[in-house]
């Protein structure tokens, strides 16, 4: 015994302090909690030194807590506890200046909504399913009734690690939402239970015939191999990027990669900014009905607003034919991307709330709303900000990066350099081996109920029992004094069209919600 104590007494200070810190590196390479400590052993741990210093060095010295873009400290705080399951309250009030131009007000009623006893919502408090069925007008073989307002948004794996998008497909399985693929195909990381929506964009990855144009045939066994793919999105644009086309660079393609999207191992590839399958309104209409008519699925349009000619002769088109898409995804100018030059993301493209009311205003002069499930995204992953939405005609809610913050994503903003620290949004192995995926899809299954919970709070406290039931009216927008604040309706010049919602035991007894058929 007194040999040991020799011995120790034997070791200066400075080893005592590696050995410390040897320990603290196992600890933190062995556990499966924190990504940050594993990836980053040791000095992991100044992040959350950092993290929790921060709030008071900013609130003393620096900025605000509402002062950081694309989401500030409280926004990205909310989705962190929410989906933790944690408490996500403000103490004292709000610290939001509500005098402050721009901002918006949930007109509550006098007395909320009532619940019932037997109400689904009484029953479950994030039930909350999209109030209309996308391809019931157009009668598509096999209708959807997303389960869930808000659903994973557009983004490949690719863009996004293995883990990553395993972990969402397997949140979305548990809070009964969808997952959209994104352009570069469905990976195998998307197929682990969750509902799929196929998106594909000019590239055609996953859909990719030889001549690097669409393949219908492959189109075809796509949903018929993968009976969980449950509609189909038709890029146009996005926010971040409208107009711009992409390039795969050929190091980049790897066996796995290649095999996803259907491109050859090595080679450069070009997603170019427009589609080969077609070239006109007209020509697009007939390409989606074609696809409908082959998959029996619906088929929407995803695109970021700008000019408004060409949607006009798509809404003619509508009106003339009674053809055209079950969907369409409206991104806003503020959405985010793995890569884009800033020029695009900082000016091309209108923010959601002018580009989203300029077109829905411009359907609902031809009566055609309720043909159409309309899908917002861009920084609308809050329930207040999706209240708004809901009382502009907004259907349902994709997030994207709002959904990477719930799986551990800290807004590093080095998407596009390959070194994303959280292991989300890269390639590189030992990053992404921090993601401990049964973990973080629960995290993305409690955000999306916390979100979904409180957004229908929200609801009954402006006294309906579904979101689609807000209307214009319902929403202030801040001009500065009460007389001036306008509701949405003054605001954006238009009132949505009454969604035919009957009641949320409906929504649950409909045999089209989730995909699935009545027995
Ligand atoms: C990492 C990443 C990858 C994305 N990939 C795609 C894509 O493949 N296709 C697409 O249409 N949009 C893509 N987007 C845009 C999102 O789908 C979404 O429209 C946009 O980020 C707005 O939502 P948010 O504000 O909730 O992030 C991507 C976004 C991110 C952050």
């Amino acid at each position: 015994m007194d040999s040991v104590i020799d011995f120790l007494g034997t070791i200066p200070w400075w080893a005592w302090i590696l050995i410390v810190l040897a320990l603290i590196a196992i600890r933190d390479i062995t556990q499966r909690k924190h990504t940050i400590r594993h990836n980053f052993p040791v000095i992991g741990h100044i992040r959350y030194l950092f993290e929790s210093i921060g709030p008071e060095i900013r609130q003393y010295f620096v900025a605000n807590n509402r002062e950081e873009l694309p989401f500030n400290r409280i926004e990205r705080g909310w989705v962190y506890a929410s989906s933790k399951n944690e408490n996500n309250y403000e103490g004292f009030g709000t610290d939001r200046d509500i005098y402050a131009h721009q901002h918006i007000f949930v007109n509550n009623a006098m007395f909320p909504f009532r619940i019932e006893k037997d109400h689904p919502n009484a029953i479950d408090k994030t039930f909350l399913p999209c109030a209309k069925v996308m391809g019931e007008f157009n009668k598509r073989r096999k209708p959807y009734r997303p389960a869930s307002v808000i659903n994973v948004s557009a983004m490949s794996f690719g863009s996004l690690s293995a883990r990553a998008v395993e972990s969402m497909n397997k949140g979305v399985k548990i809070a009964d939402a969808y997952h959209n693929t994104g352009e570069g195909g469905l990976s195998p990381y998307h197929c682990n239970g969750g509902d799929v929506v196929f998106h594909f964009g000019t590239g055609y990855f996953g859909v990719r015939g030889k001549d690097g144009g669409f393949s219908m045939e492959k189109m075809k066994k796509l949903v018929e191999d993968n009976p969980f793919v449950k509609a189909i999105e038709i890029k146009l644009s996005q926010g971040a990027k409208p107009g711009k086309g992409g390039v795969l660079p050929g190091s980049k393609i790897s066996h796995e990669i290649a095999e996803i999207r259907g491109v050859e191992v090595g080679k450069t590839v070009l997603s170019p900014p427009n589609h080969s399958a077609f070239s006109t309104v007209n020509e697009m209409v007939d390409f989606i009905e074609a696809i409908a008519e082959e998959t029996g699925l619906p088929v929407g349009i995803k695109a970021a607003i700008g000019k408004l000619d060409q949607w006009e002769e798509l809404a003619d088109i509508m009106v003339k034919t009674g053809k055209g898409p079950d969907f369409i995804a409206v991104d806003g100018g503020e959405g985010g991307t793995g890569a884009a030059p800033p020029s695009f993301a900082d000016h091309v493209s209108l923010p959601w709330v002018y580009g989203f009311g300029d077109l829905y205003k411009l359907f609902k002069e031809r009566g055609l709303t309720e043909r159409i499930v309309f899908i917002g995204s861009g920084k609308l992953g809050f329930p207040a900000k999706a209240a708004m939405a809901f009382a502009m005609g907004a259907d349902c809610i994709n997030v994207a990066r709002e959904a990477m913050m719930s799986i551990g994503c800290i807004q590093a903003q080095i998407c596009h350099t390959n070194r994303c620290p959280s292991g989300v949004a890269t390639q590189n192995k030992w990053l992404q081996r921090g993601i401990d995926v049964p973990l973080k899809s629960e995290r993305l299954a409690q955000y999306f109920k916390t979100f979904r919970k409180e957004l229908i709070e929200i609801t009954h406290a402006a006294g309906y029992e579904h979101p689609c039931l807000f209307t214009m009216d319902d929403i202030e927008v801040n001009v500065d004094d009460h007389n001036l604040a306008k509701e949405l309706s003054s605001t954006y010049q238009y009132n949505k069209t009454r969604v035919p919602f009957k009641s949320m035991q409906h929504l649950k007894d409909c045999m089209y919600l989730g995909g699935a058929k009545k027995k």
